[in-house]
């Protein structure tokens, strides 16, 4: 009788070459070790340059958020979270997400509907305490992903 062992070897290596990249591609996305010890998110100049265009506007978002809570002025405060809740991860272009590690997306994302939880507190009129705790958490996300990764700009 013939053996069909080596045919399963190469199913077996097959299955494994494709599950690696489909590792690869989901969890770890485009990424090196940095030498500050952080993951280097590897991106096209374009990419990291719209990536690092969206944290300003995070901060600046921030900024309106943290003045507007100051001045108890929740129409300014949904004004200002709304556009950078989850409405915004739609425009997030999908060969640069391939590229983004899953943590990354995981804390990015929570990023976005963390603002759209901020606009529907001032929406529904809660007190600023609450929605100042809840930025303040928010918040964390923020510190987490600059801990975990960096965006080098391409060398040469
Ligand atoms: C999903 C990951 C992630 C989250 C969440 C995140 N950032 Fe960033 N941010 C980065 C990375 C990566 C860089 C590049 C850091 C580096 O290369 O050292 C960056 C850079 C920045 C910069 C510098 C931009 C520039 O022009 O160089 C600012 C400002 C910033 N982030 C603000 C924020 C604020 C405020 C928040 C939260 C409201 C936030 N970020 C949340 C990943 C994140």
């Amino acid at each position: 009788m013939k053996t069909t062992t080596p045919h399963w070897i190469a199913i077996g290596l097959l299955v494994s070459v494709l599950a690696a990249g489909a590792f690869k591609v989901i969890v770890l996305g485009n990424t090196e070790k940095a030498d500050d010890g952080r993951t280097a998110v590897i991106l096209e100049p374009a990419e990291r340059q719209a990536v690092l265009g969206e944290m300003r506007l995070l901060l600046e978002t921030t900024q309106t958020v943290v003045a507007a809570l100051a001045n108890n002025d929740l129409a300014a405060v949904e004004a200002a979270a709304r556009p950078i809740g989850s409405a915004a991860i739609a425009t997030v272009d999908f060969k640069l997400r391939a590229k983004l590690p899953l943590e990354f997306k995981k804390l990015g994302f929570g990023i976005h509907y963390a603002f759209d939880e901020i606009a529907n507190m001032a929406k529904e009129g809660q007190p600023t305490k609450a929605i100042q705790k809840k930025l303040a958490e928010t918040m964390n996300n923020c510190i987490a992903c600059h801990a975990s990764f960096q965006l080098p700009a391409a060398t040469k």
